[in-house]
């Protein structure tokens, strides 16, 4: 059976509802994930070799960044594939459940409304101390103006601006999903 708002595959022995929030992963997305999951880990050799032949300091301190963060990007993406596999084997054996796979579903949704008004609080918090930080970065990156070219400090210091605005993204998605109305 085909969900007619997604095209997606109903599991079966389901009955689509606008209550009933099944997750059921995109036809494709594994092998995709797969698929990047492998050209990942040739980029992740690519660094690794170039970190260790380069005859630049600087070079091999900039790569063993970017290796951080593809380690990271291995990690989340072995994640994502577990996840999907997980719902993949639940649908062929019938037993489909909505609980938590290696990924938490997003479940802000079903929090009482004290918990909910507490995720808002919390990360509406957080996301001023954030803003704060990107501010003394922002200054902190004036400072650096004289060195720009001549030290990797303000490069570092713009990849913590950027990094900033991705924490921004993650604390405004938790207080978004927060502020929905219970189902
Ligand atoms: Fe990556
Ligand atoms: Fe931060």
């Amino acid at each position: 059976m085909t969900n007619p708002e997604s095209g997606w595959l109903n599991p079966k022995g389901m009955e689509w509802s606008s209550a009933t929030r099944i997750n059921f992963p995109p036809p494709d997305l594994y092998a995709h994930l797969m698929s990047h999951v492998e050209a990942e880990r040739g980029l992740l050799e690519d660094y690794s070799a170039a970190a260790k032949k380069s005859p630049s300091k600087a070079l091999s301190y900039l790569i063993n960044l970017l290796i951080e963060d593809e380690v990271r990007h291995h990690r989340i993406f072995t994640e994502l594939v577990e996840s999907v596999k997980a719902k993949e084997k639940q649908w062929e054996e019938g037993h489909w459940s909505e609980g938590d796979t290696v990924i938490p579903r997003n479940d802000f949704f079903q929090l009482d409304q004290g918990d909910q008004n507490a995720v808002i609080d919390l990360t509406e918090q957080l996301i001023q101390k954030e803003q704060q930080d990107g501010h003394e970065l922002e200054r902190l990156q004036r400072e650096l103006r004289d060195v720009k070219d001549t030290t990797l400090w303000s490069l570092l210091v713009d990849l913590m601006e950027r990094d900033t605005q991705k924490h921004i993204a993650i604390l405004r998605f938790a207080k978004k999903h927060a502020g929905r109305r219970k189902r």
